[in-house]
């Protein structure tokens, strides 16, 4: 084995993450496996869209470093980053009267250069993103103008249309009905299974989670307090000490997955 196929894909070292002089995350460090769709869960607050900013380089570490295939991310050129991770934001804002289209079409930014102007592969990755998150039909549409659900998959979009082999989402289903959330976890699985490409998730839903998830991060308090596979992670001592909830954990009758049946809030609301 070579070493470099022992190194996880993307990894955060000894990272303490703040914003100004808070410390939010401190001496953590974490490691995104290749090939799998990863999935981040924890309470409100406890950091999970910080450890995304800092993955995705939107947040430089006080201490410790971030690494994409055993290079400090630092290292990288915005341009050659942005062809390996995309990353779609728990919120965005679109330039004010933009329509879906040209939004979805920012999304090759980091494909055009000076020497490769824009040609027909943008227009069919374009086409593409827009057809899997079902917003063609909307493709003249201002975005500003749209529900939040149909807004949340036009970003979607745009982050398809990146093509990158890492793609890190941070809450894609919570503007969406149930149908939506069902059809982006989907989305997100058939990226991975069909396509080999690297996921990370951030969902709210504890049953969600563990159905999606090959490999489940579970956070609290700026720290990780639970990682690997959901049937290892996933019990009912942690799902207490983490989301203050008493549970039973069975077994999913349909994926064989563990299955959360919350029962009572153990009412700590503090964090
Ligand atoms: N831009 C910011 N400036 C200052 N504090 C922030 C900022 N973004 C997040 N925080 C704080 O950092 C903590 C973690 O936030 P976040 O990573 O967004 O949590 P999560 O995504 O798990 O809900 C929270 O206490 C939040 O108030
Ligand atoms: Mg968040």
């Amino acid at each position: 084995m070579n070493q470099e196929s022992e190194w996880p894909l993307l990894s955060g070292k000894s990272l303490t993450l703040s914003y100004g002089a808070r410390p939010i995350v401190q001496d953590l460090s974490v490691s995104i496996p290749e090939g799998k769709l990863t999935v981040v869960i924890g309470p409100n607050a406890c950091g999970k869209s910080t450890l995304l900013r800092a993955l995705s380089r939107l947040l430089s570490p006080e201490h410790g470093q971030v690494l994409m295939q055993g290079r400090d991310v630092s290292q990288y050129s915005a341009r050659a980053f942005a062809r390996l991770l995309g990353m779609l934001p728990q919120s965005s804002r679109a330039p004010a009267g933009i329509c879906v289209a040209d939004l979805v079409a920012r999304g090759r930014f980091p494909h055009q250069s000076l020497f490769r102007q824009w040609r027909e592969e943008d227009d069919r990755a374009v086409a593409e993103a827009m057809v899997a998150t079902g917003v063609s039909g909307l493709a003249d549409a201002v975005v500003d103008e749209l529900s939040g659900g149909q807004r949340q998959r036009v970003w979607l979009a745009m982050l398809l249309a990146q093509q990158t082999p890492v793609m890190l989402l941070d809450e894609p289903t919570t503007w969406l009905d149930i149908a939506h959330q069902l059809e982006v976890l989907e989305l997100c699985r058939r990226l991975n299974r069909n396509e080999g490409r690297t996921l990370v998730v951030v969902l709210h839903d504890l049953n969600q989670a563990a159905r999606y998830a090959d490999h489940l991060i579970v956070m609290k308090a700026g720290r990780i307090v639970g990682s690997g596979s959901p049937e290892f992670v996933m019990t009912e001592a942690l799902v207490e000490d983490v989301f203050h909830i008493r549970s039973r954990i069975l077994s999913d009758p349909v994926t064989g997955r563990p299955w959360i049946l919350p029962l009572a809030s153990t009412g700590h609301m503090e964090d």
